[in-house]
């Protein structure tokens, strides 16, 4: 069953607040991400947790493998459901990760889908999908799943030895604009095509019935597996 995440992003545990009253019992799963953490920290977490949510601490660590370690522990202590990391960052820094013994379910952030051949070009990378394959590959051992675009989720279909877990944001319901996300999937879509978890933010937040608008997506989901 596909899960729909909410993403946080407000900048005060005040509008964050707002969402989660609106949300109540429809939405169990949020994501606190760059904004709201560096805002408020460790509050907003606590927030979602008053509330009953669970937490996708989108934060997306890269950094030597003591750093990250020592990140991934905090994460578990805050009791987070899961946590971003950049797949960059190499298999010494994921597997120390993934040998922490209390944390989150990791999630690794391949390439971003903002990147695009240009940019990659000057590294001579002339192909993305390549680049997420062999990534994805290469953290396989030790991530419990990936944050991808709709167009990657086929990436993951075969040549893995356990389906990981596919975290898809760019979801917009039919007749939502798609705003500055370039290559936008519907929630039933996204259920069809494997995903686990939809990550969606401004449809829902921007909405003056925040509640409908989420439990369509549910809906949409549901009529899918
Ligand atoms: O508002 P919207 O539904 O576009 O929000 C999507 C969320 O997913 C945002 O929090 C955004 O940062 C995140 N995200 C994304 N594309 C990625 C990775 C994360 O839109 N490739």
């Amino acid at each position: 069953m596909t899960e729909l995440i909410v993403a946080l992003d407000v900048g005060s545990l005040k509008e964050a607040e707002e969402v989660l009253q609106k949300l109540k019992g429809v939405v169990s799963f949020y994501k606190v991400g760059l904004r709201l953490f560096t805002a408020e920290g460790k509050k907003a977490v606590e927030l979602v947790q008053r509330y009953g949510g669970q937490v996708f601490l989108d934060l997306k660590f890269m950094d030597i493998p003591r750093t990250v370690v020592d990140v991934v522990m905090e994460a578990g202590k805050m009791g987070v459901y899961s946590a971003s990391l950049y797949v960059w960052g190499g298999t010494r820094m994921l597997e120390a990760a993934s040998l922490v013994v209390q944390r989150p379910r990791l999630w690794g952030v391949t390439v971003l889908t903002s990147l695009d051949e240009e940019d990659l070009g000057y590294f001579h990378v002339r192909d993305i999908k390549n680049l997420v394959r062999d990534l994805a590959h290469m953290g396989q051992n030790f991530l419990e799943g990936y944050v991808c675009s709709g167009q990657e989720l086929s990436i993951f279909q075969n040549g893995f030895k356990q389906k990981p877990c596919l975290v898809v944001p760019g979801i917009r319901p039919a007749g939502f604009p798609a705003e500055d996300q370039r290559r936008v999937i519907t929630p039933g879509e996204a259920a069809r095509m494997g995903a686990d978890f939809v990550v969606m933010g401004r449809p829902i937040l921007a909405s003056a019935e925040p509640a409908k608008i989420a439990q369509g997506v549910l809906d949409e989901i549901k009529k899918e597996r």
